[in-house]
Parts: structure tokens; sequence; C-alpha cells
């Protein structure tokens, strides 16, 4: 992996987003304000934006326009930011800093915090049926509206979250932790990867499956970094508090196998997604160096 192409590549994407998460999201000025200032509070903080950037790097792996892939992008990332509303609530992990600064309902009230999540849920929506920019014909805007609902509901990441909830200071098995992670947070990187593909036109069906099959894996890799990071980690990097897993009383990788075993385990997923797109070009090497980068990130 080539750090420099990495971290440049990481850069335009996330300037890219940011533009365009700025451009949608309700100007502060407007009525409710104090709703809108909550929504632009939670979106246009320091987020990875690893679900938007891969968004890019799918569709670019397949030849999609870059313009169409703006709004697809910013639609997973406000799912993700009101999933992370939500997830931060006192009902749920109860925690008080997310990307380096107090959690919405912190900042604002938990009322406040429970709309912004709603109305960033709805926006994402809105964006992708109506964007202009997105060339995609009719079908394909159902398809993505679709797949994005059905990642972010009840058989996906609110499934998953109702999982983790139903897990608190429960002793469950690998199989129904893993269960938990793919649909709390593999649902939206999968997703994520699915909308950059359908921007894209006359792809090949064995790639497309290839792109799905990384996407799983590294939805998976993604959260079991997640739970290393809560114990590896530190607050001040992180953005958010450490520790907060055992605190809550959460089973995790780490809580289940053991640290060393989930390292391996997400290194060995990163190799299967590597596999899954073996066949594609050099198009496809963002995505190669995200795979890295979701098991090396230190926050
Ligand atoms: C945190 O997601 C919640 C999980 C699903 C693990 P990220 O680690 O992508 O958080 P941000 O968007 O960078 O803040
Ligand atoms: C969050 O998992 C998953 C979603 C927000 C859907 P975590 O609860 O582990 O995420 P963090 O650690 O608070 O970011
Ligand atoms: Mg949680
Ligand atoms: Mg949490
Ligand atoms: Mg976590």
């Amino acid at each position: 992996m080539s750090d420099s192409r990495l971290e440049s590549y990481l850069a335009r994407c996330r300037a890219r987003v940011e533009v365009a998460l700025n451009d949608f999201l309700p100007p502060e000025s407007v009525q409710p304000e104090q709703l809108h200032a909550a929504m632009r509070y939670a979106a246009l903080g320091n987020g990875k934006r690893v679900r938007p950037v891969l968004v890019y790097a799918a569709g670019e792996a397949l030849s999609a326009p870059e313009k169409s892939l703006d709004a697809p992008a910013c639609a997973v990332e406000l799912i993700h930011t009101y999933s992370l509303v939500h997830d931060d609530l006192p009902a749920m992990d109860n925690d008080d800093l997310r990307r380096g600064r107090k959690t919405c309902h912190r900042e604002f009230d938990e009322a406040t915090a429970i709309l912004a999540g709603d109305a960033l849920q709805s926006l994402a929506f809105k964006i992708l049926a109506g964007n202009k920019s997105l060339s995609a014909d009719a079908e394909t805007r159902v398809c993505m509206i679709e797949s994005l609902a059905i990642a972010t509901g009840s058989r996906g990441m609110a499934g998953g979250q109702a999982l983790d909830m139903a897990a608190v200071g429960r002793e469950i098995n690998l199989t129904e932790l893993e269960n938990m992670h793919i649909h709390k947070t593999g649902a939206l990187i999968r997703a994520s990867v699915k909308l950059g593909t359908l921007q894209a036109t006359d792809a090949d069906s064995d790639h497309i499956r290839g792109l799905d099959h990384y996407s799983k894996c590294i939805g998976l890799a993604f959260q079991v970094v997640d739970d290393i990071l809560d114990i590896e980690g530190d607050t001040e990097t992180l953005g958010k508090t450490r520790g907060k897993d055992q605190a809550n009383n959460k089973p995790t990788y780490p809580s289940l196998m053991g640290l060393e075993a989930s390292h391996r385990m997400a290194a060995r997923l990163r190799q299967e997604a590597l596999d899954s797109i073996s066949a594609l070009d050099s198009r496809a090497d963002p995505l190669r160096w995200l795979a890295g980068y979701i098991l090396e990130r230190s926050r």
C-alpha cells in the first residue's frame, strides 16, 4: 500500500464530501434553527468519512462518473451520522464525546438530538430520490433507495443496534456477535459499495459480486477494529471515550476471543477482501488501500 497515495485519495474524497454535505444540509438561519444547527453540528464534524470514500472508490473502480457519486456518498454519510447521534443517546451508549467534541445531545438536548437523527435520515433519502446531478434512471434510483433503506432498517443497522442493546450484560457466542456486527456496522458499509457500483453502467457482474464480497469483509473488519480501538486506542486520538464497551458491558470481539485473535481475524478479513477484488484492475487500487486503512487506523 502506498501511504501517501492513500492519504491524498482520502483528502480528495473528504474535501469533496465536505462541500457536498454543506450544500445538502439546510442552513442554520432557516427555521427550525436549532434543529438545523444540530444536524449541521453532527454531520459536519471531524468524521473519517469512510463510507463516502467507499462510495467514490467503488464507483471509480468501475469507471462511474465522479459527479454521480456525490449524492450517494452524502446519503450514506447522513445515515451513518444519524446512527451515531442516536447511538450516543443516554438510552443507548450514553456517550459524551464524539468526533472530538460534545455529542449532539450534550451540545443541544436529547429531544433535539433525536429529531436531528430523524431529519438526517430523511434528508438522505430525499437526496437519493431527487438530486439532479445523479444521472441514474428511475429504476436505478429506486434500487439505490431500496438498498439504503434495507441497510438502515430493522434488517440492517437499526436491527443490529437492537441486537447490540439486547446483548448488554449477556453472554453471547461468536455467531451471535458476528451477526450483530454485520448488521449494526457491516450493512451500511456494504450499501456504500453497492451505491457506488450502481452508478456504473456496463459493469461486469463478476466484478460486482467480487465488490460485494469485499464490502462484506471490510464491513465486519471495521467493527472488529472499532472494538479493538475501544481498548487499545486513546480518547484524544479516537475523538470518543475509550473503554466504553467494557464500561457498558458490551460483548465485543476482544471480550469474546481476546485482542490477539481479534487482530488476526481482522487481518484475515482484509486478505479475503483483497482476494475478492483481485480480478479488478488498478482503478480498484483505492479500495485495496482502504482495506489496509480500515485495519491500521488509529481512530
Ligand atoms: C463509528 O464509525 C461507529 C461504527 C459503526 C463503528 P466511524 O469510526 O466511521 O466514525 P466516524 O464517522 O469516523 O466518526
Ligand atoms: C456503533 O457501534 C454502530 C452504530 C452507530 C450503528 P459502537 O457503539 O461501537 O460505535 P462507537 O464506538 O460508539 O462509535
Ligand atoms: Mg453502540
Ligand atoms: Mg457507541
Ligand atoms: Mg465502538
